[in-house]
């Protein structure tokens, strides 16, 4: 049986020859992942923007800066981490992935969350929790927080740190201060 991290490799050289959908014709690079193949955590995002289309790491901008900053400040560690997104390739303008994008992009992504096995999978934002959940009556701003059990994997949703960059306060209830919470609450679930 090949190793994880020579499987993941394999992966992330089909995911550069993929031309599945258009978005390989206006990506610079694919953003396949970052982080820690054994991570107990893994957090998908909706897709990849300017930063990460120009270094090939996601969430490496504005709104990745501030999901690591939480990261750092509630002690979950880059070893307890693997971050991908819906889709590899950033859609232009960062308009939001089509479902055909997405699909056409699932099963590398599936195949990340098997070989990763986490204990945890962390969806940021409600393109990822709409991929994963197909309640249409299911915002993001219910679902946060709560556990969704799902063919044996547990599911997370969180809001998307691009949605904090609006929002500054940290009181009581505050975007922030449930991101937060949500944070403190997956790191408490994985050290159980
Ligand atoms: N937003 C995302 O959803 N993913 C990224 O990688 C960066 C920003």
């Amino acid at each position: 049986m090949e190793k994880i991290s020579a499987q993941l490799n394999n992966l992330k050289k089909e995911a550069l020859e993929c031309k599945n959908c258009e978005l390989f014709k206006t990506r610079n690079k694919i953003v396949f992942s970052d982080g820690c193949e054994n991570a107990p955590i893994m957090f998908i995002g909706e897709a990849p923007g300017q930063n990460e289309d120009e270094t090939g790491i996601p969430f490496i901008g504005r709104a990745g800066q501030l999901l690591r900053k939480f990261l750092f400040e509630i002690g979950i560690k880059q070893d307890d981490i693997y971050i991908a997104n819906t889709i590899k390739c950033r859609p232009p303008k960062n308009r939001k992935p089509t479902s055909k994008e997405k699909s056409a992009c699932k099963h590398f992504l599936d195949k990340q969350i098997e070989l990763i096995n986490p204990k945890i999978i962390v969806l940021v934002g409600s393109t990822a929790l709409e991929s994963f959940i197909t309640d249409k009556k299911l915002t993001i701003t219910k679902a946060r927080g709560k556990i969704f059990e799902i063919n044996n994997r547990k599911f997370i949703p969180i809001f998307h740190p691009s949605y904090l960059l609006r929002y500054h306060s940290t009181e009581e209830n505050s975007p922030r201060d449930l991101f937060k919470k949500d944070l403190i609450f997956i790191k408490n679930e994985v050290l159980k």
